[in-house]
């Protein structure tokens, strides 16, 4: 990488924490509208996120469903997608539902179980949610970029599933 590259990169991954310090406080101000229904919440926090961040192109909750093992696909915004459910262990975020972990996924193309939602899509980063120590759901972003996410984005969704989940029953 030559020193241009360099430079860019750190300007731009500043540029990026920036924003992502200004939205912390925006997705807080949805947490508390108690006005709006919790899908309401979700699809503006979906919102937001798909609007500020160019590299997030496809933005979603996916949550268990009842007792069966299977995520059910909450607010979203981006494509519609055909996978409204998915097995545990099935695709990216059918293995952080039994992971319990963050699942950072730089190229898909290179993932041998996943679940493609549309051929544009790069990358992918699945963050769990927890409620009372329980994995109950996640947050999933696809991305057009190739390799986009770094740890800021793991810790900015760690944040942002923490919210989410003192608004879950
Ligand atoms: N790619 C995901 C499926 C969900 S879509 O990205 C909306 C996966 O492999 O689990």
């Amino acid at each position: 990488m030559n020193l241009e590259m360099v430079l860019f990169k750190y300007f731009y991954q500043n540029f990026i924490n920036m924003t992502f310090e200004a939205l912390k406080p925006q997705v807080e101000d949805i947490i508390k509208r108690n006005t709006t229904t919790l899908d309401e919440r979700l699809l503006e926090i979906c919102k937001l996120l798909e609007e500020c961040i160019t590299y997030y192109n496809w933005v979603g909750f996916y949550f268990k469903n009842g007792d069966k093992n299977e995520l059910k696909l909450g607010p979203y915004v981006g494509e519609p997608t055909d996978h409204t459910i998915i097995p545990f262990g099935k695709g990216i975020c059918g293995q952080v539902a039994v992971s319990n972990k963050n699942f950072v996924v730089p190229d898909v193309a290179a993932q041998d179980n996943y679940i493609a939602c549309s051929i544009t899509v790069k990358a992918e980063i699945v963050i769990p949610i927890f409620k009372n120590g329980e994995n109950i759901g996640q947050i999933d972003i696809d991305s057009n970029t190739p390799d986009p996410f770094t740890e800021d984005d793991e810790r900015f969704l760690e944040f942002v599933c923490t919210q989410v989940s003192t608004i879950l029953m």
